[in-house]
C-alpha cells in the first residue's frame, strides 16, 4: 500500500481474531475470517502462517482454488512439493523467506517457485522488490536463505548492541551511542550495496599503517571475531536440518 503496488480495496487480510486488524480495515483494506471467501475473490494468495497451520488453513480454501491462482508461502521448513500436495491442483507456487524489515519496505526476500509462467514469477519479484532486495534462488538454499536473510537481522542487531556498548565505555551517552552505531551499519551495508565492492576494498579505505583501525580489527579477530560470526550461522543451519 505505501508503494501503491496494491491499492487497499484490492487487499484482504484473513485471521480468526480480526478485531487486531481494525486499523487496517479504517484504510480501506479488507478484513474477513473467511479464508475461503477471501480466496474465491483473489487472484494472489499469501500465506504467513506457522507451519504447524498450514495444512489446516489451506484445506480451508483449497476448494475455491482455480486456474488463476498463485499461491505465496512465507512459511519457514514448508517445502513447495509439501504445499502442493496440500492444495491438490495444479497451480504455481512461491516460497518466500523474506525478513522482518520487509515493515520499512527494507527486507531481503529470497524466492523460490514450481510451475511458474515467466510473467507470473515477474510479478511476484516486482510485489517483494516494492518490500526491499529480492534474490530468486534454489530451492534447496531455502534453509540457508533463513539463516543469512532471516536470523541476519538478529545477528546484525547483536553486533550494533555490541557497538553500543563499547560506545558508552568510550564516553557516549546510550541514545548518541545508539545512533552512531546503527547509522554507521547502515551507511556501511549501504556502500558495498551500492559500490558493488568487496568488504575488504571499504575496509581498506580505513586502515592507516600502524593506525587505531587495524589494531582495533586485529585485536577483534584474535579473539575470534569471523571465526565466531562464521560457527554461529553453521550451527543455526545445523539447528535447522538438522531439527
Ligand atoms: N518473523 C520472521 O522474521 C519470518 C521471516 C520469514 C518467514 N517467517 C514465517 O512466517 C510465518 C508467520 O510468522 P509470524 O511470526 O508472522 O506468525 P504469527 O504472528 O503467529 O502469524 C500467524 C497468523 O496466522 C493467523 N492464523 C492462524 N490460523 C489461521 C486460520 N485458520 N485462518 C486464518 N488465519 C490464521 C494468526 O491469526 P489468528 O490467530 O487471529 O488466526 C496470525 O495472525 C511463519 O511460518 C514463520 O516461520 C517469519
Amino acid at each position: 500500500m505505501k508503494s501503491k503496488f496494491s491499492r487497499p480495496s484490492e487487499i484482504t487480510i484473513t485471521k480468526r481474531n480480526t478485531t487486531t486488524l481494525k486499523n487496517l480495515a479504517g484504510l480501506g483494506v479488507k478484513i474477513t475470517s473467511d479464508n475461503g471467501g477471501a480466496v474465491a475473490g483473489s487472484q494472489i494468495i499469501i500465506l504467513a502462517v506457522k507451519p504447524y497451520q498450514v495444512t489446516e488453513v489451506i484445506n480451508s480454501f483449497k476448494s475455491e482454488l482455480t486456474a488463476r491462482h498463485i499461491l505465496v508461502s512465507v512459511v519457514t521448513g514448508v517445502l513447495i512439493k509439501d504445499l502442493e500436495t496440500s492444495v491438490g491442483k495444479k497451480i504455481p507456487v512461491f516460497r518466500a523467506m523474506p525478513n522482518t524489515a520487509i515493515a520499512i519496505q527494507e527486507s531481503m526476500t529470497c524466492l523460490s517457485f514450481s510451475n511458474a509462467a515467466a510473467t507470473q514469477i515477474s510479478f511476484i519479484t516486482k510485489l517483494f522488490s516494492t518490500l526491499g532486495k529480492v534474490a530468486v534462488i534454489n530451492e534447496n538454499l531455502m534453509d540457508a536463505a533463513t539463516v543469512l536473510g532471516a536470523c541476519g537481522t538478529a545477528y546484525a542487531m547483536r553486533y550494533i548492541r555490541a557497538n553500543i556498548q563499547g560506545g558508552i565505555e568510550i564516553g557516549f551517552d546510550a541514545a548518541t551511542a545508539s545512533l552512531i552505531a546503527a547509522q554507521t551499519v547502515k551507511g556501511a551495508a549501504e556502500l558495498l550495496l551500492e559500490n558493488g565492492s568487496h568488504p575488504e576494498q571499504e575496509i581498506d579505505k580505513v586502515t592507516t599503517p600502524k593506525g587505531c583501525t587495524i589494531a582495533g580489527l586485529n585485536e577483534m579477530e584474535h579473539r575470534g571475531f569471523s571465526s565466531s560470526l562464521i560457527k554461529g550461522i553453521s550451527t543455526s543451519y545445523n539447528k535447522i536440518i538438522k531439527g
